[in-house]
């Protein structure tokens, strides 16, 4: 039996967590990546401005201790007359039992409330929206009978903003950081902390709205020779130093006098961390010295979420699965959007990866019904870092736009991923059928090359970025005639050395052309429509003439035209993504498809999810590559990737099996692990990236929770093909399948400006073609709403199951 950690409240739309000794840390996300970052359980937080490798401020190192300080905490202490008792109501670093503590997730706040001492302390964190400030909001409240004099000690430590540097020179960083103290005004302090490069730019405060009675800036002062985090020295004193640091370890630490709290008192004090020039500093902090202007914040930053989430809600049969879809898994398709898999604490950060072409091309399909623009921003990026050839550089930094080829460069023999260039076909057509903005095909964007100057370099209309990736990926094909696989495909670590080929870059092939044939077909391209259905038509007679290995489809053949992926193979015989995606494409006629799903229950299902692969490879094979370093049944060598979990749920709606769409959902929501805890041991809340494999002793543990391209796709599963309701060039497209005992469900949607109430009757039969479809009363023909004024309020009725012939689909 699992200790238990938490629960979910849908109404306040958070997950609560009861105790601050999670199995990992549990971390939410505050901001975004202008502005932002982590924030933990215990009040730890890794804070960033606009590129987590290249403009860090706070020094959170994931590999210590969970019980140690990370990034940033608050002290409180209590006076008594010989002396003071200390206390961390964020639990770490005193470590002290708390009367009480609550972690409150929500959308974009943590606030942790917690009682020690006789005092309640309630501490909101979140940070203002397009603001690059990160406010502590926090309220003591005394419940004793007896007045108690209380001071606060908010601390931050601060890391050089060059992420890496902070951990490779231990000499440059200490001799360049330092701190500065001003008196802004004649009642207030602000703790100014800058690497002396930045002295006249950028600098980072930490500042309260409260009079400071004293501060401490380097952490060997604080802490005194032989204190500790969990009992600093210098707290032992009535006051701190006032030392400004001229290097060393910089931290901030002020010292905040509440003074006397009589019983049932509260006080109220603001806490501001952030980064801003020398020039602008002072207004940010004048701004959000005001109470008004913090709950306006705050306020503000529900209303974006309501705004946010209101484009799809859904309400089912189950639950768990309307909690998810309806606030934790958008939620998190936000943040996947935001931070890629830069930062995390798994994903450090620290300069080696940047923005992912292929996961956030993904990401930002899971955020198209919310925030369409902002896709749009992030797809044009990723476009401006596609080379002239069609193929794609596989990573960027947002902060300065220059791209790499990633893990590839390592090796050194191929540079180019076979995958990255079709992933942003897929997102901008989704993202086109989302919008209607088919402007948005003639807007001229550069191609990458590093060599040359912005405006040197070759531009080209968007439709010509994606033809110029189909052209690509049609003429590197191998011997086989399948695409070439490059350094990797969606699988980073199967690198196979030569010539290899990729079944799932066929297929991925596929899949984007039938995307880009559908939006010639409707821009009445017909020659283009014609050219690209015979493309389609090739290439899945060759994938089915090669990739068929009897009972499933093949995943890879090697160089030497080794088949990986197939019975013959003593280890990798079976591949998810060889299967999923064939159905996607178009490929898999319908008896090979069902053929191909059923191997992936009969083989690869366990109770946790989806193995990727099985058998896990025993033992490392540099021809196989980064497979092989992980041992059998962990993640992609065997182990449960739940990214590729949705694949094979939208595989399975295509063929019309609802219950097995569904039963897979339910096996990777998260909630589900929250009886579980001890096994899983990662966030409820979030889609992980990976779970133990049944081949490992550790089966059904969880990790690299948050940054996932499971968020994007499971979100797109439930809601456009188990609920079956997708944006398509002509209306809203509604073809549900789902559970044959769901008697039906509604659906809110906003679509191109309007509303939709979706009500969708099942009349209990097997088969879930849509039988009937009115829209505000009136019959329309087929399964696809018209797009209807932005504006209106549309009231529609659908009824799936064979019955009344005289409405059948045309
Ligand atoms: C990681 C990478 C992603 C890749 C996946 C499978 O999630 O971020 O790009 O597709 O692993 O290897």
């Amino acid at each position: 039996m699992s200790k238990n950690y938490g629960y979910f409240d849908d109404a306040k739309r958070e997950y609560i967590i009861t105790d601050p000794m999670t199995p990992t840390k549990w971390t939410n996300y505050v901001g975004t990546i202008d502005f932002g970052g982590i924030v933990d359980n215990t009040g730890g937080a890794l804070l960033c401005a606009g590129d987590p490798s290249l403009n860090r401020i706070n020094k959170y190192i994931p590999q210590q201790l969970d019980t140690d300080f990370k990034g940033a905490t608050l002290y409180l202490r209590v006076k008594h007359s010989n002396g003071y008792s200390l206390y961390s109501p964020f639990f770490t670093p005193c470590l002290t039992p708390l009367d009480s503590y609550a972690c409150h997730v929500g959308l974009s706040y943590q606030r942790i409330v917690s009682e020690c001492a006789g005092l309640k302390i309630e501490a909101t964190i979140f940070v203002p929206t397009e603001s690059k400030v990160e406010v502590r909001d926090i309220t003591v409240t005394n419940q004793s009978n007896q007045p108690l004099e209380v001071d606060l000690i908010p601390v931050v430590e601060y890391s050089h903003f060059e992420a890496l540097k902070q951990f490779t020179n231990a000499d440059w960083v200490p001799q360049t950081m330092m701190s500065e103290a001003i008196n802004d005004t004649p009642d207030t302090l602000t703790l100014l902390q800058y690497p002396f490069m930045r002295r006249d730019g950028l600098v980072n405060f930490l500042t309260s709205d409260r009079p400071v009675d004293s501060f401490e800036s380097d952490r060997k002062n604080f802490l005194g020779v032989t204190g500790t985090w969990a009992a600093p020295q210098a707290l032992t004193l009535d006051s701190l130093s006032n030392y400004e640091a001229r290097r060393g370890d910089n931290i901030g630490s002020l010292l905040i006098k509440l003074g006397s709290i009589t019983p049932q008192q509260s006080k109220r004090t603001i806490v501001l961390t952030g980064q801003a020039s020398r020039d602008t500093y002072a207004e940010l902090i004048h701004q959000f010295r005001d109470h008004n202007a913090v709950d306006a914040a705050f306020a503000g930053q529900a209303k974006y979420w309501d705004d946010y989430l209101s484009s799809y809600q859904c309400e089912t049969p189950d639950a768990n699965f309307d909690a998810m879809i309806n606030v934790h898994n958008p939620r998190q398709c936000q943040t996947t959007f935001n931070w890629s898999r830069y930062l995390s604490l798994y994903q450090l950060g620290l300069g080696a990866r940047g923005l992912g072409f292929r996961d956030s091309s993904q990401d930002s399909m899971g955020v198209l019904a919310s925030i369409p623009a902002k896709a749009k921003e992030l797809q044009k990026k990723l476009l401006s870092i596609q080379k002239p050839d069609g193929s794609a550089m596989h990573q960027f930094y947002p902060a300065t736009m220059e791209a790499n080829e990633g893990d590839s460069r390592e090796e050194g023999e191929k540079l180019t991923y076979g995958d990255d260039h079709l992933w942003i076909i897929l997102a901008v057509t989704a993202y086109i059928r989302e919008t209607g903005d088919y402007d948005y095909l003639n807007e001229s964007i550069t191609f990458y090359d590093k060599n040359l100057p912005l405006d040197q370099r070759e531009a080209a209309p968007v439709i010509d970025h994606l033809e110029r990736g189909l052209h690509y990926t049609k003429h590197n094909c191998g011997k086989h005639g399948i695409p070439l696989l490059g350094f990797a495909d969606w699988n980073d670590t199967v690198n196979l050395p030569g010539d290899a080929e990729s079944f799932m870059v066929a297929s991925l092939y596929g899949a984007a052309l039938l995307e880009v044939i559908e939006l010639f077909d409707y821009l009445g391209n017909e020659a283009k429509v014609a050219q690209y259905q015979a493309d389609h038509a090739d290439m899945k007679k060759v994938f089915n003439d090669q990739g068929w290995d009897g009972e499933w489809y093949r995943r890879y053949y090697t160089a030497d035209g080794a088949p990986i992926g197939s019975k013959s193979n003593s280890h990798g015989k079976i591949y998810t993504n060889g299967q999923s995606w064939p159905v996607i494409a178009g490929f898999a006629g319908e008896e090979r498809a069902q053929i191909a799903l059923d191997a992936v229950e009969e083989n690869l299902n366990t109770k946790f999810g989806i193995k990727l692969s099985t058998p896990g490879y025993d033992g490392y094979d540099p021809n196989l590559g980064g497979v092989s370093t992980y041992p059998p049944g962990a993640k992609e060598n065997g182990g449960i990737f739940l990214h590729s979990n949705p694949w094979i749920m939208i595989a399975n709606t295509m063929v019309g099996n609802g219950d097995r769409a569904y039963k897979y959902f339910c096996q990777i929501n998260p909630a589900a692990r929250n009886k579980d805890l001890d096994t899983y041991e990662v966030e409820p809340y979030c889609f992980a990236q990976n779970v133990l494999g049944d081949e490992h002793p550790q089966f059904g543990l969880g990790r690299n929770s948050w940054l996932s391209g499971t968020s994007s796709w499971t979100y797109q599963a439930a809601t456009q093909y188990i609920l079956g309701v997708k944006p398509s060039h002509h209306g809203l497209q509604i073809q549900p399948c789902i559970p044959r005992d769901w008697k039906g469900f509604t659906v809110r949607r906003s679509f191109r400006g309007a509303n939709y109430a979706i009500k969708i009757t099942n009349q209990n039969s097997s088969d879930q073609t849509v039988s009937h479809l009115t829209v505000n009363g009136e019959i329309i023909p087929g399964n696809t709403i018209p797009i209807a004024q932005p504006g209106t309020q549309n009231t529609i009725e659908v009824t799936l199951g064979a019955a009344c012939p005289e409405h059948a689909v045309a």
